[in-house]
Parts: C-alpha cells; sequence; structure tokens
C-alpha cells in the first residue's frame, strides 16, 4: 500500500510544489492534509508558472485525483478562484478529479478580521503570519466550535452554528481587536454561494483513501510549510497552527501510520524564512541579499521578501528524525552558482558549549552562534545538468557533504524551476 510523504525541512517554501508536480508521475492520487491558502506552491511547466495555495500540486498531471484532506482549513473563496482558472485552462476538466474532505474545517470572515487585528496590536512581536485565517481557524476547530464541510453543506446546522458562534466573534472584535462587528445575513448569502459551488466536491475522502490503498494505488501526500513551523516541534510561538511533520500527514487524512511507505524531505540548498523568529544561519549582509535576489526569494503567497541564510544542518538532521525521511530532494542548487565560498552550519555555540540539536528556547535561539565549515563554490551555471555528472565538481561536493551532515541520501537534485531542470536519481515509490 504504497503511500508517500513529501514534507518541508526547513521553514517552508523549500519548493514542495515543484517535486509533488514531478513526483506525481508515479502516483494516482495526491493529497494535502494540513495547512491552507498559507501555502503557495509554484509549478514550472514548459515556461508557464502556477501557484498553487489550496489545490494539489499533482494537479496539472490529467487524470489524476486531487484530494483536499480533513486536516486542511479551506477559504471558499480562494479555493473556488483556483478550481476557476485551472478549469479556464483545460485543468480538472471533470469535478471527480478533485475531492474535499467533508470533515475539512472552513474558514470564516471572522478568521481572517482576528487574525490581522492581531497582529496589528502585536506590533513588532507579530508572528508575521499571511493573514488569512489560518491560526484562528484551528483554534476553533481545536475549541470545537469550527464549521467543517459536514455542516456547512447542511443549512440549518450551518445558519445555527454561524449564528451561535458569530455573537462569541463579535463581541472579542469590538471589544478586544476594536474592530467593526460583521453581519450575519451577509455571511450567509456569500458562503451559500459557495456552498452550491463547491458541493460537488465533498465527499468521505477518508474512506475514499482507505478503498484507494486497498486497491494498490499510489498516494502522494503533500505538506504545506516546513518542519520547523510545526506547531509543536518548530520555533514556537514564530509557527503556523498545524502539525506540519509527516504526523500530520497521518491525523490530516486518516491513513493509519503503518500505511506509508516513505517520507521524503525537501531541503533548499540554503535556508530561508519568511516571517519573524529565530533563524540562526540567517545572513542580513550582501551575502544574503545576494541569495535573495539569484533565487528570486519573494513569497509565493504575499510577496514578502524571504529571509535567508545558508544551510543549517542542524535544523535539517532535526527534521530528518521527526519525519522519519529517508530521502532528501535537494532543490535551487542552482541558485549557488557565483559564491567563493559555501558555507554549511554544523552546529550551534551557545555559553561556550557545542549545541547539536535544537533548542526549544527562543532566549537560546537568539543568543546561539553557528559553526560553520566552508566549501569551494563554482562558477558554471547548473541549469543544463540531467545527472550528477554533469555538476562541476565543487558542487557534487557540497552535495555529498550535505549528505554526510544530515545522514540522509538525496533522491533528487533540482537545478532549475522548471520541471525538467531535475536530476531524478530514485522514484520516490520503490
Ligand atoms: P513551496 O512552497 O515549497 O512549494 O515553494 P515555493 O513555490 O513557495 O518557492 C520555491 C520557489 O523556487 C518557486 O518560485 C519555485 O519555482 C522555485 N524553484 C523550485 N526549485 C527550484 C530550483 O531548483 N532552482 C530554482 N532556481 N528555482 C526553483
Ligand atoms: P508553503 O507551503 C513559508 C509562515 C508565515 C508566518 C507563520 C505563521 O508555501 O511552504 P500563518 O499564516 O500560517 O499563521 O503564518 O508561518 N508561513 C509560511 N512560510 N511558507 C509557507 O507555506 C508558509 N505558511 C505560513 O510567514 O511566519
Ligand atoms: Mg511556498
Amino acid at each position: 500500500m504504497p503511500a508517500v510523504v513529501v514534507v518541508g525541512a526547513q521553514w517552508g517554501d523549500e519548493g514542495k510544489g515543484k517535486v509533488v508536480d514531478l513526483f506525481t508521475q508515479h502516483a494516482d492520487i495526491v493529497v494535502r492534509y494540513q495547512g491552507g491558502n498559507n501555502a503557495g506552491h509554484t509549478l514550472v511547466v514548459d515556461g508557464h508558472k502556477t501557484v498553487l495555495h489550496l489545490i494539489p500540486s499533482g494537479v496539472l498531471h490529467p487524470g489524476k485525483v486531487c484530494v483536499i484532506g480533513n486536516g486542511v482549513v479551506v477559504d471558499p473563496a480562494v479555493l473556488l478562484s483556483e478550481i476557476d482558472e485551472l478549469r479556464q485552462r483545460g485543468f480538472l476538466r471533470e469535478d471527480s478529479l478533485l475531492k474535499i474532505s467533508d470533515r475539512a474545517n472552513v474558514i470564516m470572515p471572522y478568521h481572517r478580521a482576528i487574525d490581522v487585528a492581531r497582529e496589528r496590536l502585536r506590533g513588532e512581536g507579530r508572528i508575521g503570519t499571511t493573514g488569512r485565517g489560518i491560526g484562528p481557524t484551528y483554534e476553533d476547530k481545536m475549541a470545537r466550535i469550527g464549521i467543517r464541510f459536514a455542516d456547512f453543506l447542511d443549512d440549518t446546522t450551518f445558519s445555527d452554528a454561524l449564528q451561535r458562534t458569530l455573537k462569541e466573534k463579535n463581541a472579542y472584535l469590538r471589544s478586544m481587536l476594536k474592530e467593526k462587528a460583521l453581519d450575519f445575513d451577509a455571511i450567509h448569502s456569500e458562503y451559500r454561494g459557495y456552498r452550491a459551488r463547491l458541493a460537488p466536491y465533498v465527499t468521505d475522502t477518508t474512506t475514499y483513501l482507505h478503498n484507494a490503498l486497498r486497491q494498490s494505488q499510489r498516494v502522494l501526500l503533500e505538506g504545506a510549510q516546513g518542519t520547523m513551523l510545526d506547531v509543536d516541534h518548530g520555533t514556537y510561538p514564530f509557527v503556523t497552527s498545524s502539525n506540519t511533520a509527516a504526523g500530520g500527514a497521518c491525523t490530516g487524512t486518516g491513513i493509519a501510520p503503518r500505511d506509508l511507505s516513505a517520507v521524503i524531505g525537501i531541503v533548499k540548498a540554503y535556508t530561508t524564512r519568511v516571517g519573524s523568529g529565530p533563524f540562526p544561519t540567517e545572513l542580513t549582509d550582501a551575502v544574503g541579499e545576494k541569495l535573495r535576489q539569484d533565487g528570486d526569494e519573494f513569497g509565493a503567497t504575499t510577496g514578502r521578501p524571504r529571509r535567508c541564510g545558508w544551510f543549517d544542518a542542524v535544523v535539517v538532521r532535526n527534521a530528518v528524525r521527526l519525519n522519519g525521511m529517508s530521502g532528501l530532494a535537494l532543490t535551487k542548487l542552482d541558485v549557488l552558482t557565483g559564491f567563493e565560498t559555501i558555507r554549511i552550519c554544523t552546529a550551534y555555540e551557545f555559553a561556550g558549549r557545542r549545541v547539536q540539536d535544537f533548542p526549544a528556547s527562543n532566549s537560546v535561539l537568539n543568543g546561539l552562534t553557528p559553526v560553520y565549515e566552508d566549501w569551494p563554490g563554482w562558477h558554471e551555471p547548473l541549469q543544463g545538468a540531467r545527472s550528477l555528472a554533469d555538476l562541476p565538481a565543487n558542487a557534487r561536493a557540497y552535495v555529498r557533504r550535505l549528505e554526510e551532515v544530515t545522514e540522509t541520501p538525496m533522491i533528487m537534485v533540482s537545478v532549475g524551476a522548471g520541471r525538467n531542470q531535475t536530476i531524478l536519481l530514485r522514484n520516490p515509490f520503490e
């Protein structure tokens, strides 16, 4: 029963979209299991760029089924505009190619309003959220006042839930956040329109996936964000509100742990992060700026410049263990062309002591120094490489060293944004 999970090993934007699109050739079904439209996954096929926020990155392969699992939080307006755009381009021709879990929670206008207002009030201490209402929606899910698609589809259940919840949210918006109250009728009629259009896709995706696995179909599980943004294991509180690590693939789909066959980690050849929070190898100098420009490191969802720094092996080793990654897909190696020296952080130093594992304490994180080893760079462009032998010796040595310091083999190396700009070393399903 082959189910392969793809997880970001750093702070998101590692290139999961490109890798999932590429791996979809070996899969029958592609599933998102957590997060929402805080994600921005970029696919470049035949020079055409597609940015997906909610629909799984397998959608550009005709005939493959895309599933939005129960662990995802869904903004109906965003999903509908994504469906419309893809349909116009000739994808998702049949309704049966997209399935939305009847247990997935719906993002409501008050979730977005609360997210944005709280960030504004936090000022300098803000998390730097995407403002899409992700955190408040997961809060309501855990507080057991969320609205799931199954509830949304039934007008009486939906109206009752909205009435009850809106009273509480409006009181909070007005008195605590100094925002305007939201209007029941406006939300109710807006969401009625969404319901009519989304109903054909809503189904029991857990049972669907169980049956598919029983019939030996190949399921690819697409993580959003990255391990360091996991609400339990990341740089709390500067994290997202879901379990981004591989365990989330089980809770977010209903697939049992024993049915996962492999976990593949996606790693950028350096490190980036959007939003606030600790980032031990961050470079705020010209080198960081060169990484940002050469890597076009601007957010796919919010357009914000990404913070950039050298590869952090402490972070990736931690991700390998947390997720049980058996292989890594290395992306954006081409961006490192032109650097005289490339650095790898292998440990940290804090108060005169070596730190090998990622600390929980933010004051420790803010006070530590990365321990680097230096590797010679290369000047040749890499975009044309299709096998490891095509890479300059120094680039090959860098890849080998990353395998050593992360204690994990590479199963692919990406040398450009395009689907074909890839050195594929192993089929993740085999
Ligand atoms: P995701 O959120 O993990 O799917 O990653 P994003 O799409 O947010 O950001 C990754 C960016 O890098 C996108 O613009 C991709 O098109 C691009 N990209 C992916 N792989 C490569 C690569 O190997 N080289 C280069 N230069 N760009 C890449
Ligand atoms: P993909 O799937 C990078 C970050 C935000 C912020 C924190 C919390 O494209 O890799 P949220 O809106 O989730 O409450 O914001 O998490 N963040 C991401 N950073 N890539 C993402 O997704 C992200 N999704 C959320 O910038 O720091
Ligand atoms: Mg992204």
